[in-house]
């Protein structure tokens, strides 16, 4: 585990000195995202240093994987015991993205029958939990 921290921190550093980079050119337009509003804030805040920036990376890459990854395979799970909403995934996959091609995370948002049965297994699992 202290080997992949290091790791991590390493890559999170290096994402740091890249953006701080891009961020002092002229004609730097901000990202709209995490990084470059936690940087934002820094500039003028020095309570948010460096070592928060990427400890506040480290809780959201850890607490963030596992659970995505099991959650989706769940749903995965009991997609597969519903053949008439597969069958229904399948065709829209089918459509929109193509035999043989990977599904890029911008390609969601044309998946709406797909995410449907996201928010309806999430929804499921909370009134189970209930
Ligand atoms: C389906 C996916 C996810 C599930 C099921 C899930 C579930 C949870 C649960 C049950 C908690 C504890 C809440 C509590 O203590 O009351 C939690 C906390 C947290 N989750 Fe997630 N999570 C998911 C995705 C993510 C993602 C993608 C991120 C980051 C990008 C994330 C970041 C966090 C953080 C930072 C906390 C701690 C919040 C705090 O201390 O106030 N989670 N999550």
């Amino acid at each position: 585990m202290a080997i992949h921290s290091k790791k991590m921190m390493n890559i999170f550093d290096k994402e740091i000195d890249n953006r701080s980079e891009l961020r002092k050119m002229n004609d730097y337009i901000p990202a709209q995202e995490f990084l470059d509003t936690l940087l934002q804030i820094s500039d003028d805040n020095e309570e948010l240093d460096r070592n928060l920036i990427k400890h506040l990376f480290f809780d959201f890459f850890t607490a963030g994987t596992d659970t995505t990854t099991s959650t989706l395979e769940w749903a995965m799970a009991e997609l597969l015991h519903n053949p008439k909403a597969l069958q229904e995934v399948r065709r829209e996959l089918q459509q929109i993205i193509g035999e043989g091609n990977v599904v890029e995370e911008s390609n969601v948002t044309r998946l709406p029958y797909l995410q449907d049965c996201i928010v309806q297994f999430l929804s499921y699992s909370l009134e189970k939990l209930k």
